[in-house]
């Protein structure tokens, strides 16, 4: 199956929507998959692909590094859409011209098609999205100008032979009227996509593989109640329920009721054979007076391993370790990762500590909104599948200064009495991630006739794509209104709430 599998290969030249080209394919239901521009005509023979996308790049093609491509890929006779730099780029190695144009074209620019199949059903003239400086003017043999703007001559062309396609404009961002509907036509006009990708297909072929490689076997996962691990332990119950175990490891740092609805869950519900270890005490005790944010995530992570170290000896010797790995985690980790800002806890230790042959990772190939849909089809309940990001060391990321039992009961309550309130407000939908965190700061404040002295709570509100940059969520005032009212009305040692109105950068969405 996964050798045959429909594919479409996007040969990555370093834009900043390879990832969304990759994914706009797969939601025209074929597979996707990025490779980079080094990619040898052998491995693409081998991936076998209906069709290749060239994306666009930083780089212009004159620039002494400019990325390019081995040039028999252009000969494979397996259907080329070219887009931006990879247009200019594929032009070139066609015998075409490159030129640096007096203006360049930026943002929405008209354009105008000509009869061809990859505009069939597209009206003759709209709006695309363009960002470009240098331009095709000169085509080589075979090729033919197929639509144009004011300023550029060439801004698409054909070469119906050789099955050779380009387009100057980015038709797959969303300012590109019919832009989706001209990639649509590439896939299943000239490529002759059949469309098989879809996640119900997706889990039955994955349970008939893990069927057969499970049999009589063990697998162990680390869930965390996160959406990755739990459609992971969900896919593996569903195709092989004697061989799966799963450790939850409870840190004492978990949110209101997230135990319970895991047990719920899992336990109950999919029956998996699932330990919940209560590790809470060592937690907390090894986080005692530590008031520094990167130790508290070291100590978190240290221990971490240890307790699932511990639950692994018990264990034993298992055929396979499962991991909820999915596709950006294998692709961006191709490319030089930025500077550490925080060290991120995840359970990437874990092979050291776990005796076992192979690692299994059933998710790898998909995207998170692909993952949320298989955790759909296996019946998660949305409100796992459909989860916000919670960060791997939980609220001891979210108590500033000393970690306590007191001050985590605190957060615990403010935080859900939060959370439900933006669920009321309708907006959990709205908002990517949004959660309470406790300051180390008291203050004076009044209750009744009374003087007190206590905890301010901070709410956050985050609208990101990536978690690489977020805004800050304008909740309405009188949303806001209800929140902070409900919290120092139910939550004892609050008497103050404050709301963060900063953005990534410059802070990080996390306080710690
Ligand atoms: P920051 O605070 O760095 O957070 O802007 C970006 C996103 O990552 C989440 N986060 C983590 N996720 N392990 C995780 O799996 C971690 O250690 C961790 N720290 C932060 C954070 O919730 C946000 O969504």
């Amino acid at each position: 199956f996964m050798a045959n599998r429909e594919t479409i290969v996007v040969v990555d030249f370093g834009g900043q929507y390879s990832q969304l080209i990759a994914r706009r394919v797969r939601d025209m239901n074929v597979y996707s998959e990025l490779v980079p521009n080094t990619v040898s005509v052998e491995k693409i023979k081998e991936i076998n692909p209906i069709g290749i996308i060239f994306t666009g790049g930083p780089l212009s093609t004159f620039d002494d590094c400019a990325l390019s491509i081995d040039k028999e890929i252009l000969n494979l006779n397996i259907p080329i859409f070219a887009i931006c730099y990879g247009m200019q780029l594929t032009a070139q190695l066609m015998g075409g011209k490159v030129s640096t144009a007096k203006v360049g074209e930026y943002g929405k620019v008209e354009i105008e098609y000509e009869e061809h199949p990859l505009f069939k059903g597209i009206k003759k003239k709209g709006q695309v999205w363009m960002s470009h400086h240098d331009s095709v003017t000169k085509l080589g043999k075979g090729f033919k100008a197929i639509a144009k703007t004011k300023d550029t001559a060439i801004a698409a062309y054909a070469n119906d032979e050789k099955n050779i396609f380009g387009l100057q404009f980015h038709p797959e961002v969303v300012h590109s009227e019919q832009g989706l509907d001209i990639m649509k036509n590439f896939v299943y006009n000239i490529c002759k996509a059949k469309g098989e990708w879809n996640m119900s297909s997706f889990v039955n072929n994955q349970v008939a593989i893990l069927k057969e490689k499970l049999q009589n076997k063990k697998v162990l996962l680390a869930l965390s109640g996160g959406v990755d691990s739990s459609v992971c332990a969900a896919l593996i119950q569903k195709a092989c329920p004697e061989a799966l175990t799963c450790v939850f490891v409870d840190h004492g740092l978990l949110r209101k009721y997230e135990r319970e609805e895991v047990e719920k869950v899992f336990k109950e519900q999919f029956k998996i054979n699932l330990i919940t270890v209560d590790a809470s005490e060592t937690f907390l005790r090894k986080l005692k007076n530590v008031t520094d944010p990167e130790k508290k995530r070291k100590i978190i992570g240290k221990q971490f391993i240890k307790v699932f170290e511990k639950e692994a000896k018990k264990i034993g010797k298992v055929d396979f370790l499962a991991q909820g790995t999915i596709y950006p985690d294998v692709v961006e980790s191709g490319i030089g990762k930025s500077q550490v800002i925080k060290s991120h806890h995840n359970v990437g230790g874990l092979p050291s500590v776990v005796d076992f042959e192979e690692i299994i990772e059933p998710l790898r190939d998909l995207y998170k909104d692909e993952v949320r849909k298989v955790g759909f089809e296996l019946g998660l309940p949305e409100k796992m599948v459909m989860r916000q990001p919670f960060p791997g060391p939980g609220l001891g990321v979210r108590v500033i200064g000393k970690i306590t039992k007191d001050k985590l009961d605190i957060l615990r309550d403010a935080d859900f009495a939060f959370r439900d309130e933006i669920d009321k407000a309708g907006l959990s939908k709205e908002i990517w991630q949004y959660f309470a965190v406790i300051t180390d700061m008291r203050s004076v404040g009044v209750m009744g006739d009374e003087r007190t002295y206590d905890y301010t709570i901070a709410l956050r509100a985050v609208n990101s794509i990536d978690a690489m940059t977020a805004d800050w969520y304008k909740i309405p005032h009188e949303v806001l209104d209800k929140c902070s009212a409900r919290i120092v009305n139910e939550v004892k040692h609050v008497n103050r709430v404050v709301y963060d109105i900063t953005s990534k950068p410059p802070a990080t969405i996390e306080w710690e």
